[in-house]
């Protein structure tokens, strides 16, 4: 691994043993993207930018004949300087000029990677683990300089970026777009693909043909959203799971964002991602800077499946942080679609006194405990306990489930206000509102304005109240509404469009006060299910919960394009009851288990209604999961099948020192005398032998890889099947 500056061919070469990424000074001093892909050994790469001559109607650059820099695949195009393709950032000047012409200044190589000021990005453990480097551009006119900030990975097949202006004048600059990253490729026939849905149905894959003109995916909703999430990929129209080049990007921010891929007339591609310019600007005063989110840049040569595997290894092993980062995740019990707001101490009690027996580690009290919350439509801001439901307040339940021998967790949703409540009695103006004008509400609420710092501080305060006023253990951080109405009558009429950063840099600064003064306590994030399912919330709690659609085939769904980029030990996955609260599906007890075994087990139904069989089921699962977890959640996935193409859809997991393998497979639909069918599996070792427990039967990678498992007999739509498997010998 290493970071080259080749003063000849003025070439920065960034590789490690696998990938390799190069970018050029110009003799104009602009920056040039060359390359980034499967390892090169070279620096006599100016060729690629030889060879365009295109027609066009703009001038040449600075009138250097035949320069243009429209026609060249540039590193961080700026707006002005005769390419008209979008650019990566977009500056007014205080005559109101938008012009920015960016030139390479000097560069710093080092060891190690430096933290971004106030957001949340990867690290390193050890400086020997990652190279840097910094390359400082400058736009002399205005004094301004633009930083590029790089990390390579000697493990990972990994790119981190970022960028950072300094306003260096003595006039205030307003930042229109400062994106993340920006690569220039030459269209390789590629698909664009992305992770979509909405509300109950988040992270479906979805891929297209690239086509000519902009394809974008946003938010600009004041969280990463149910409806895209951060990440895109370029794959090659040959790749799939296990072959093809994929260019993948991932973004550690939870707020707004975009993901732009612009398909040029003479079919070059534009990738760029971060910060969403919409209703996006920065009073960047004199002396002070600005800094981007990181964007993680992932190059795989052999498919989804490599691309995923790089993802999951950086984030579960350099983004996630704590002392639960590769502690088992415990097995919980969540009260929400059991009770709903319905319950007092003994309906809790009774739910926990049956759980524990069985096996539960954790019981999880969700959202109704405070306040005068019997619904939606109220307390959100009044954190004090609901003695009327809860006789003797958190610290007498959560003495009475320790007592039981579980661990205690309660649900907050601290980023909100509603109307309905003392908070708002007494603050009304501390929610994101515009004056005089209607504040729309959704699920009855308001979203507070953590960009000012009385808001801030009384959030703080009150998580700090709460987590120490009882043994609580875990904590699920929901997030109910996006955002409407934006303005903070905190801040001057010329920064209103900063309110939505300043929210999320705030809401940052929460976090990691919160999780540095309670290491102990393990946060679950979420957002109406996965509304804020990213790697900015990732590197501040080490869980999320998948979706609010329980149902175990939708989940089929919903947790195979999570696991494109996020580890299995994020994803919280539930039983809940049948028929399914969402979508009134039935389906077996050992379905919805088998499904939930796709990261942190538990359960989300009233148990005490369970008949004593199945209540033997569900211990007998916790057992099995107990002693497979951390093949789960912390083992090596595999994808064997694509729920949105195939009727068997089936992944399996190897632990982490290859020796124990657990393979699930769910049918969708069943199918009249279907025929004998064998699943393959993938990436074992060719040579060694395995037994598989279900049939004490040993077998070799090989004959696994290219026969597979026999298929038994499955009954009905839904029904599905367990192997575990163990290396017996190498
Ligand atoms: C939305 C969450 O996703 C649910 O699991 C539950 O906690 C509710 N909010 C409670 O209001």
């Amino acid at each position: 691994m290493g970071i080259t500056f080749d003063q000849q061919t003025q070439t920065f070469h960034l590789f490690n043993d696998r990938i390799s990424y190069f970018i050029k000074v110009s003799e104009t001093r602009h920056l040039m993207h060359l390359y980034w892909g499967k390892r090169l050994h070279t620096n006599q790469l100016d060729y690629i930018l030889a060879a365009k001559e295109y027609a066009t109607f703009l001038p040449d650059t600075q009138d250097i004949d035949n320069f243009q820099l429209e026609s060249l695949p540039q590193e961080f195009p700026a707006f002005g300087n005769n390419d008209l393709r979008s650019p990566a950032i977009s500056l007014v000047f205080e005559n109101g000029s938008r012009i920015s012409d960016f030139r390479y200044v000097k560069h710093c190589i080092y060891q190690g990677k430096k933290k971004l000021e106030g957001l949340p990005a990867t690290y390193v453990n050890d400086e020997q683990e990652a190279m840097s480097v910094d390359i400082v551009l400058e736009d002399t006119l205005e004094q301004v300089q633009l930083v590029l900030s790089y990390t390579i990975y000697e493990n990972y097949d990994a790119i981190t970026r970022s960028s950072r202006l300094v306003n260096h004048g003595k006039k205030q600059i307003v930042i229109q777009r400062l994106l993340s990253c920006n690569v220039d490729f030459t269209n390789e026939e590629f698909d664009f693909i992305h992770l979509s849905g909405a509300w109950a149905r988040e992270r479906h894959k979805k891929r297209t043909p690239l086509r000519c003109g902009m394809q974008s995916i946003e938010s600009r909703r004041g969280a990463s959203s149910h409806g895209q999430n951060p990440f895109i990929a370029l794959a090659h129209k040959d790749a799939n799971e296990n072959q093809g080049d994929v260019y993948a990007f991932s973004l550690v921010y939870s707020g707004n964002f975009v993901a732009n891929v612009e398909l040029d007339v003479y079919d070059n591609v534009r990738v760029q991602m971060g910060l969403n310019p919409f209703d996006f600007t920065w009073q960047l005063k004199a002396g002070t800077s600005f800094q981007s989110p990181e964007v993680v840049m992932v190059y795989a040569k052999n498919g989804f499946h490599d691309m995923s595997s790089t993802f999951h290894n950086l984030y579960a092993q350099r983004l996630i942080r704590g002392n639960y980062q590769l502690k088992p995740r415990p097995v919980l019990i969540n009260n929400w679609e059991a009770t709903y707001f319905d319950f007092d101490e003994k309906k809790i009690m009774d739910i926990a006194r049956t759980a524990q027996p069985l096996g539960v580690e954790l019981f999880v009290l969700d959202d109704g405990w405070f306040g005068k919350r019997s619904k939606d439509d109220s307390s959100l801001g009044d954190w004090d306990v609901n003695e009327t439901k809860l006789k003797g307040g958190l610290k007498q339940l959560a003495s009475d489930i320790n007592a039981l021998g579980m661990k205690f967790g309660i649900w907050v949703e601290p980023e909100m206000i509603s109307p309905n409540s003392d908070l708002y009695r007494t603050h009304p103006d501390w929610c994101i509102h515009v004056p005089k004008r209607h504040r729309s509400l959704a699920r009855t609420q308001c979203v507070l304005d953590l960009s000012r710092e009385e808001v801030c501080d009384f959030v703080l305060q009150m998580m700090i109240k709460t987590l120490s006023s009882a043994p609580i253990s875990y904590v699920k951080w929901d997030y109910n509404r996006n955002f409407s109405e934006v303005y903070s009558i905190a801040y001057p009429s010329d920064q209103q469009q900063e309110i939505a950063h300043r929210n999320m840099l705030h809401l940052y600064k929460i976090l990691e006060e919160l999780t540095t003064r309670f290491p102990d306590v393990l946060f679950e994030s979420c957002a109406g299910g996965g509304g804020r399912f990213d790697p900015g919330m990732l590197y501040y709690m080490p869980q999320t919960w998948t979706s609010d659609d329980t149902d175990a085939l939708e989940r089929l769904k919903i947790q195979y394009g999570t696991s494109m980029v996020y580890p299995p030990a994020c994803m919280s996955c539930h039983v809940s009851a049948s028929p399914n609260h969402q979508v009134q599906r039935i389906t077996s007890l050992k379905t919805r288990g088998i499904c939930a075994m796709s990261g942190n087990f538990g359960y989300e139904l009233d148990i005490t209604k369970l008949t004593k069989e199945e209540q033997e089921e569900m211990r007998e699962q916790i057992t099995l999961y107990k002693r497979i977890r951390n093949t789960i959640q912390f083992g090596k996935l595999t994808r064997l099948a694509d729920p949105f193409q195939d009727n068997d859809v089936a992944w399996m997991y190897i632990s982490q020192d290859d020796t124990e393998i657990v393979v699930n497979l769910v049918r969708q639909y069943a199918t009249p005398y279907p025929k004998t069918t064998m699943l393959k599996l993938r990436n074992l070792n060719v040579t060694a032998k395995y037994t598989v427990e279900q049939d004490s039967r040993m077998y070799t990678g090989e004959e696994l890889m290219t026969l597979g498992l026999i298929i038994p007999h499955l009954e009905g739509d839904y029904d599905s099947v367990q192997w575990i498997l163990h290396k017996v010998e190498d």
